[in-house]
């Protein structure tokens, strides 16, 4: 662990800022950057991210909902000469397109209602660093061109601003897309495309390195910040069993939750078998459909299912999103919608 590292704690002058902040860059969730693991799968991962660290490439980390690719980001910044430099992150799924352009890019004074000062954007912030950018398959047309320009020229323009601006940055994108496939689609730039992925990364998903589950579980119980209730330290055979042959659609992230959770609820040193949820004992195998009720619009069936896999994946809207097959996009235009926003602004980490 490397606690050099500048992690940019830009003041959040905004809900949009905080959402940024608190799910992506906060120094909390950037304290722990330890990457467990056993398998060849993700030994030959790493060796990679050796080999590319030092490089001024433009990385594209690909992978599921969970995989830890931010934490992949992360690390190449660590093994890179710019370790000393700041890396800031930025969800792209998270912001409007014009509060994301004045995010990444500054505004300047007055140049729209509500701008009364200058604003720095997470680029600027990033001189010399990394800047991250998750989720770059939501990014809108019009901050795709804007941010292609600045491949190719090395300038941003704040919003508003007549001035080109030199920023050094190394650009790390992630995605659970098929960026690829977006190109086909039309929804993602060709020329963009190809400018930021140089260099590929792609995390495995967990049920593809089963032999990492051990480890893994060993470190979150004993790294978690609730490891001082001294329980639940330790894992009886046929709990690990059960955690061994469940798939984990969610991933590190959901394992994470699940061992927070049996660690909170178990009795013993020990957790048992019997402790393991049941829908990871017994993955449900049923087709998952309801019979119709006539008293229930679709709406509200909707409304009440989006809210349910919010609160399954502990208020991860990327994983929710994902599994619902919507994007992150149509996601918190929903909640907007329900006026459940506000509530799921942040979602809820877990221990580091
Ligand atoms: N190999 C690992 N060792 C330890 N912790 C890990 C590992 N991989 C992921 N994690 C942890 O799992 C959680 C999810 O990782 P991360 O946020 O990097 O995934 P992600 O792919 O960016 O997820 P999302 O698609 O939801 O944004 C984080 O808390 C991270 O610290
Ligand atoms: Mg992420």
């Amino acid at each position: 662990m490397n606690n050099n590292n500048p992690t940019t704690t830009l003041p959040a002058s905004q809900n949009a800022s905080q959402l940024i902040w608190n799910t992506n860059t906060t120094s909390k969730v950037m304290e722990n950057k330890t990457i467990v693991y056993k398998s060849e799968i993700m030994g030959n991962l790493m060796k990679m991210v050796d080999r590319v660290a030092p490089s001024h490439a433009n990385i594209l980390v690909l992978g599921e909902s969970g995989t830890g690719k931010e934490l992949i980001a992360r690390s190449i910044h660590d093994r890179s000469n710019r370790r000393n430099k700041p890396f800031v992150a930025i969800n792209c799924g998270a912001l409007r397109e014009t509060l994301l352009e004045s995010e990444l890019f500054g505004h300047e004074k007055g140049s729209f209602t509500g701008a009364y000062l200058r604003k720095i954007g997470l680029a600027e912030a990033a001189n010399g660093g990394t800047l991250f950018l998750d989720e770059i398959g939501e990014l809108d047309p019009a901050i795709q061109a804007k941010l292609l320009r600045f491949l190719q020229e090395g300038e941003i323009f704040r919003v508003g601003g007549k001035e080109p601006i030199k920023v050094d940055i190394r650009l790390i994108c992630a995605t659970n897309r098929e960026l690829d496939q977006e190109v086909t689609r039309g929804n993602f730039r060709e020329d963009l495309f190809y400018r930021i992925n140089t260099i590929v990364v792609s995390a495995p998903p967990l049920r593809r390195r089963k032999e990492d589950i051990p480890s893994l579980v060993n470190y979150f119980l004993t790294s978690s910040q609730h490891s001082y209730l001294n329980r639940g330290r330790t894992v009886s055979d046929e709990a690990m069993q059960a955690l061994m042959s469940y798939d984990w659609p969610g991933n590190i992230r959901e394992l994470q939750n699940t061992c927070e959770r049996l660690q909170i609820l178990s009795d013993g040193h020990s957790i048992m078998l019997n402790d393991v949820p049941e829908n990871i004992r017994t993955p449900e195998q049923e087709d998952g459909m309801m019979d119709y009720t006539p008293s229930i619009t679709l709406y509200d069936l909707e409304k009440n299912y989006i809210l349910k896999a919010l609160a399954h994946f502990g208020g991860n809207k990327t994983q929710a999103a994902n599994k619902l097959g919507i994007t992150i996009k149509t996601l918190y235009n929903k909640l907007h919608e329900y006026g459940e926003f506000e509530k799921f602004a942040v979602h809820t980490k877990p221990a580091k």
